[in-house]
């Protein structure tokens, strides 16, 4: 407990200068690279890693706004897709932080399953899950949906 403490406060300084570094270069991709309106045949993205090299993406305003909206309902057992990050940024009491992943390649994975086979999936464990940017790459989305719901402990079977 005080060694994890204790070395959360020493990465402090550290995940502060990433911050900053990352400001820094979003702020001068910005500046330095803006869209060439003049010339919107360009087949070239302005960014290739969704507008993140240059701040938020419209899209993570909305969802940060939504989440933080809704901050309330994530307790608990939480599960989040590929990654923890808004269950780190928005969760409260959370006890178990769960990720999942459709392959075994992600080593921060703790479920691996796909949505759409519900038989790869555990039932009726999680009181909260967030999807997020998921369901528009999934071609079976309403079988996702159901996916998601089997998971959650209000499915009926679960506890
Ligand atoms: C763009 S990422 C979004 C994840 C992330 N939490 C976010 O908000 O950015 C899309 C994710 O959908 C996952 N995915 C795609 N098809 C899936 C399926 N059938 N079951 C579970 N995950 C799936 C991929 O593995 C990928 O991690």
């Amino acid at each position: 407990m005080l060694g994890s403490t204790l070395r959360t406060i020493l990465r402090l300084p550290w995940r502060i200068f990433n911050r900053c570094k990352l400001k820094a270069l979003q702020h001068y991709n910005r500046l330095c690279h803006p869209p060439k309106w003049h010339n919107l045949r360009s087949t070239k993205p302005i960014s290739r890693v969704f507008g993140f090299d240059r701040g938020t993406p419209i899209d993570r305003i909305y969802t940060n706004d939504f989440l933080q909206a809704n901050a309330h309902f994530i307790q608990g057992r939480v599960c989040e897709i590929a990654e923890n990050t808004y269950t780190k940024a928005f969760g409260n009491n959370v006890t178990q932080s769960e990720i999942l992943h459709y392959t075994a390649d992600n080593k921060n994975a703790t479920i691996i399953g796909d949505l759409t086979q519900h038989s790869t999936l555990p039932q009726g464990i999680l009181d909260c899950f967030i999807c997020t940017v998921t369901l528009n790459f999934i071609y079976d989305y309403k079988a996702a949906i159901k996916g998601i719901y089997l998971m959650l402990k209000s499915n009926g079977g679960g506890a």
